[in-house]
């Protein structure tokens, strides 16, 4: 089920060959960008259905379907807009920030057919702040593509005049939230806002907009070009396509490969990381998806199919493929403490749940590293989890709740031997 070289869409992320417009258009990229667009906007979205894409940023919802929600004219004059969503902050995540310095051209021109497709004025790129030489290579890719005519009045000569704009963060996790990104975009302080309305009815400016991910956008020329049956060849049913996946932790070699959906870890494993340290005895669980889903022990893992159906079934997620790999050196419980420290930590403190809840699920976190709690602490802090789950403005507190969740799902002995060691160990003391 593995992909070969020919059917890569980027060919480029290593870096090995110039990211510049020259050698992007060698390969491939920007190739009669306006034949594609002649076929109207909404046989592009209809094929964009068809392709099964769902979005890379994490929630995996129908692309083309969220292209669809954007207005097909403005009645009273509002512009509609395109966001890209390039805040890539979510620790093992790592993916989004290999296509923007090796293959930006892929981004370019996918922002002008996406954004031609829904109609839109212009994108905005919304770039985080720590990539600093990656937004180097943006900004000089979107000037090369201007003085090519490739953007601008008359955008690739297709008659649609289309501005792209790179827009800088300044390094918060939250303004990857597609409403806080939106707020920070107009300059104001990157927090979620309530919906609805949602961004397609109202966002940027307050004119409909869509928020995607850079990996949704990017691979949309190339599907255009060899076809939506051709990208859902790839995968299971429901989880079409190829995906980069970013592989980091106690592998032999982490890298981030394009690979099709639904292969097994097992074989994503073998083929491009030179298998786990210490070999598969020594696996003792993974973070399939960036760090706000669920741990999954190694065992569990090891031939589960690698998208959205197949992680979900283990109580986990795909997320955005940032797969983060443990070995049995690891000690779980406190590097599931020092994710809840990250989320305490990038809470924008809007809500209450999220803003008392994350402080409070960290603390208890740390003491349970040592084992200074009590047993009946576990079931106390499994019930904050649910009430700070579903309970708040965005989806940051789920982020937070979730690894806990799969801590004591599937390390619960292992955090009752602390406990019970520690109380033990004082016992012993005092006698
Ligand atoms: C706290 C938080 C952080 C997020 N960070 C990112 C991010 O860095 N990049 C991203 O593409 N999506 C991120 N998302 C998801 C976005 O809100 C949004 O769903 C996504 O950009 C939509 O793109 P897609 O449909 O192409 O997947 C984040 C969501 C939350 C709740
Ligand atoms: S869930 Fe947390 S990060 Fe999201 S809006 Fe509420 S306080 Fe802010």
């Amino acid at each position: 089920m593995s992909l070969a070289d020919k059917d890569r869409i980027f060919t480029n992320v290593y870096g090995f060959q110039d990211w510049g417009l020259k050698a992007a258009q060698a390969r491939g990229d920007w190739d009669d960008t306006k034949k594609l667009m002649e076929v109207g906007q909404d046989a592009i979205i209809d094929e964009i259905k068809a392709s099964g894409l769902r979005g890379r940023g994490g929630a995996g919802f129908p692309t083309g379907m969220k292209w669809s929600f954007m207005p097909k004219e403005s009645k009273d004059g509002r512009p509609s807009f395109l966001v890209i969503n390039a805040d890539e902050s979510e620790p093992g995540s790592c993916k989004d920030r290999e296509i923007i310095r090796h293959d930006p051209h892929k981004l370019v021109e996918g922002a002008l057919i996406a954004g031609f497709a829904m109609r839109a004025r212009a994108a905005y790129i919304y770039i985080r702040g720590e990539y600093i030489r990656e937004a180097e290579t943006l900004f000089a890719a979107v000037e090369q593509a201007y003085d090519a005519g490739l953007l601008g009045k008359n955008a690739a000569g297709s008659g649609y005049d289309f501005d792209v704009y790179v827009h800088r963060g300044a390094g918060a996790y939250i303004c990857g939230e597609e409403t806080a990104m939106i707020e920070s975009l107009e300059g104001k302080k990157g927090q979620p806002r309530l919906k609805p309305p949602f961004p397609a009815g109202a966002g940027l400016y307050g004119c409909p907009t869509t928020v995607n991910n850079v990996e949704s956008i990017a691979v949309v020329p190339t599907i255009l070009r060899r076809g939506a049956a051709w990208f859902s060849s790839f995968g299971r049913e429901n989880n079409k396509g190829t995906k980069l996946f970013q592989i980091s932790g106690h592998v032999n070699k982490p890298c981030v490969v394009e690979e099709a959906m639904s292969i097994t870890f097992e074989e994503l494993i073998e083929k491009h990381c030179g298998g786990i340290r210490g070999g598969w005895d020594n696996l003792l669980a993974v973070i399939p998806g960036g760090s706000s889903v669920p741990l999954v022990p190694g065992e569990q893992i090891r031939n589960a199919f690698m998208d959205f159906d197949g992680l979900k079934e283990l109580g986990s997620g795909l997320g955005t493929a940032g797969v983060i790999v443990m070995d049995k050196s690891t000690d779980v419980v406190r590097a599931i403490s020092r994710l809840s420290y990250f989320y305490k930590h990038e809470s924008c403190g809007q809500c209450t749940p999220c803003r008392e809840g994350t402080g409070w699920m960290w603390r208890v976190m740390k003491r349970l590293e040592t084992g200074d709690a009590e047993i009946e602490e576990i079931d106390m802090l499994q019930q904050v989890t649910k009430q700070v789950e579903g309970h708040t403005i965005c989806a940051l507190g789920d982020a937070a709740a979730w690894p806990i969740q799969g801590l004591i799902r599937h390390f619960r002995p292992e955090i009752e031997r602390r406990i019970n060691e520690r109380a033990g160990a004082m016992q012993e003391a005092a006698e």
